[in-house]
This record gives structure tokens, C-alpha cells and sequence, in this order.
């Protein structure tokens, strides 16, 4: 009889670890609605529960337990590892990132723009590739997300080449000329909120902060998706623009990149 509740409640354990890790996973890769809402609330609702912190802070403690100290691809891998296998995150990813690594050796900007930090995983993995004397301007709104984000990039190793400002990004891109003595942004990595695409492009363009030849890459253009943005880039003379195809960060589920020049 003992034997029997043993098994059961082995079984039934296991067979609840098996539909949280895998199964519910693996039938939501094609209804990204629902991937979304198990990953990104009802996950994260579930953990913070139990264990009595956020996600944002177990990604930190992760990277203090895993990654070594002012290695900042150690940091980004130790992150990768983290949320592919225990716990996703809204970060760029391994697969995107390698596209936006590509992309930032190749402008080799000297005035960068993050819109959205989030814990500062790809502030870190652009500001490992950025050549001596650029700089990485990043803007988080959210002040609880901008703390964990200067200890994750002081853990790697690159505060001297980031600067990250808290507040919402239509509040400060009017601002930026004058607070940090730019011209122009060489390369603007748009990875904030999707409905910010648009307003933001047209207010960095009314601004100035956008010259001929300025590069706009946007994360997420396909999933959670910013049509608005895209059919912009795609339609407008003053944009050329390009798809990069992929997936959403730690999924099979189709996502892109949009890389688009400013022709002025
Ligand atoms: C997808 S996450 C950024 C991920 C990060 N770029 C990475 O790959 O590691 C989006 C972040 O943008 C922030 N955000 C959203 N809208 C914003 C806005 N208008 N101004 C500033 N931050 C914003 C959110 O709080 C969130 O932390």
C-alpha cells in the first residue's frame, strides 16, 4: 500500500515535470500568443511564487554564481545557458545576437543607442564588440530592470563603455543631443516596447539623432511582430531595409530582425 502512494506520487511528480519542462513547451511553438503568456506570465507568476524573487534577480544570481568576473562573453553565455534551459527571457538570444554581433562589428558605431535594457544582456554583448572610444547610450524605463541591468554590466566588465539612462525613451530621445553632446547616432538597436518602434524612428528623424547612413536594427519584428514599424522602413524612400530571418529568443517559433539604413 505504502508502495503504491510512493509510486504515485513519484509518477505524478514526474509526470508534472515533464508537462512544465517540455510538454506544454513543445505544443506552444506554434501558437505564439500562448508561448508568450506560459513564458513570459504565467512562468515567471509560478516561480516568483516559490521562490520569493523575480526573474531579473535569478538572472543576476545566476551570472554572479556561473559567469566569471569582467569576462562579458562568459556573462552573456552563462545567461543564454540560463534562460534556454530553466527559465526564458525577453533578452535578444544566442541565434539573434549572433546576427546584432555581425552587425555592430561591421558599422564598428562610435554612438550607439539601446532602446530597452531589460537585465543588460545585449548591453553587454554589443559593448564587448565595440571598438576603443565608442560608447553605448542604453534606456530602460523600468528602475527595478535598470538596477539588476548595472550590476550584470558591471559584472562583465564594460561599464566604462555603457551609459544607461532610466526613463521612458520618448521623455529622453529630445534630450539626448543636448545632455550628451551628440551629433548623430551611427547604430540604434531598437528592443523596447513594439508599439514604441514607430513614434520613436520618427522622433529620433525629427530630432536629428538619425544621419545619412545611420543603421536601425529592430529585435522582435515578426514575434511579438511591429507591423506599423515595418511597413514604415519597407515603404519609406528614406529607408532601406532588410530581413533578417530567425526565431524568437530560445524558441523554434519564427522571428527577425529588421536592419535599416537611413538614406537622409
Ligand atoms: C525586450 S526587453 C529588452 C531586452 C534587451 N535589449 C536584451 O536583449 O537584453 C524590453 C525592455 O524595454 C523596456 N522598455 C519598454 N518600453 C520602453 C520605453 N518606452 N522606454 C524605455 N524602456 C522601455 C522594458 O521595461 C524592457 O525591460
Amino acid at each position: 500500500m505504502l508502495l503504491a502512494v510512493v509510486y504515485s506520487c513519484v509518477g505524478g511528480g514526474a509526470l508534472l515535470y515533464a508537462l512544465y519542462r517540455w510538454i506544454i513547451p513543445n505544443l506552444l511553438q506554434y501558437h505564439t500568443g500562448a508561448l508568450l503568456f506560459w513564458h513570459d506570465d504565467l512562468v515567471p507568476w509560478v516561480r516568483d511564487t516559490v521562490y520569493g524573487s523575480t526573474r531579473p534577480e535569478r538572472i543576476l544570481a545566476e551570472v554572479k554564481r556561473k559567469a566569471t568576473r569582467g569576462d562579458a562573453r562568459s556573462v552573456v553565455d552563462t545567461i543564454d545557458q540560463y534562460c534556454r534551459h530553466q527559465e526564458w527571457a525577453m533578452n535578444v538570444g544566442d541565434e539573434k545576437g549572433t546576427i546584432l554581433d555581425s552587425i555592430v562589428c561591421e558599422v564598428k558605431p562610435r554612438a550607439m543607442l539601446e532602446l530597452g535594457t531589460y537585465c543588460g544582456y545585449s548591453a553587454v554583448r554589443i559593448a564587448s564588440l565595440l571598438p576603443p572610444n565608442s560608447r553605448l547610450i542604453t534606456m530602460e524605463f523600468n528602475p527595478v530592470f535598470a538596477a539588476i541591468a548595472r550590476q550584470v554590466i558591471a559584472w562583465a566588465g564594460v561599464e566604462d563603455k555603457v551609459v544607461l539612462i532610466e526613463g521612458p525613451s520618448g521623455d529622453w530621445i529630445p534630450k539626448m543631443k543636448k545632455e550628451f553632446g551628440l551629433t548623430s547616432f551611427d547604430l540604434v538597436f531598437l528592443d523596447h516596447w513594439k508599439d514604441c518602434y514607430l513614434p520613436d524612428t520618427k522622433l529620433m528623424e525629427e530630432c536629428g539623432l538619425l544621419r545619412t547612413g545611420s543603421i536601425l536594427v529592430a529585435d522582435n519584428v515578426i514575434c511579438p511582430g511591429a507591423p506599423d514599424y515595418l511597413e514604415y522602413v519597407r515603404g519609406s524612400p528614406r529607408y532601406e531595409s532588410k530581413y533578417f530571418r530567425s526565431h524568437l529568443e530560445y524558441t523554434r517559433v519564427e522571428d527577425g530582425i529588421e536592419k535599416s539604413v537611413f538614406l537622409g
